[in-house]
């Protein structure tokens, strides 16, 4: 009972801390990038984003696009709505496919 409490208090503290949540960001890439860029991400509204299309980002420049968006285009910028770390998060998951 006691290390329950623990690790809930952990888990409380690391979310508290901007510390990126997979479920919820693999979450927020299907439904909000999803709505845009399609739920398989091939592409809708906003272009293909799976790996072999963005390939020529490297990480930063990725996340640094999730964060600022696009300006004058209908790609928003995400950093009122999550972290860096978050951002980071996002671009490695992009890239690769992949839980990092
Ligand atoms: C409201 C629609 C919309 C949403 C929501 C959206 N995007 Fe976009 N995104 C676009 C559009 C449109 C473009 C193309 C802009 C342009 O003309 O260069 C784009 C471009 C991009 C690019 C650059 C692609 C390239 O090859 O140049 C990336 C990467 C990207 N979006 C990632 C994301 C991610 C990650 C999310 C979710 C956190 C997201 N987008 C949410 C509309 C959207």
């Amino acid at each position: 009972m006691r290390s329950l409490l623990v690790l809930l208090l952990v888990a409380g503290a690391a979310h508290a801390g901007g510390a990126p949540d997979p479920e919820a960001l693999e979450h927020l890439v299907k439904q909000d990038c999803g709505s845009c860029h399609g739920l398989t991400l091939k592409g809708g509204l906003g272009p293909d984003i799976r790996p072999e299309a963005i390939s020529h980002f490297d990480a930063e420049t990725l996340s640094e696009v999730v964060l600022d968006g696009i300006p004058g285009t209908a790609m928003p910028p995400w950093r009122p709505l999550m972290s860096e770390a978050e951002a980071a998060w996002i671009a490695e998951y992009l890239l690769t496919g992949e839980h990092p």
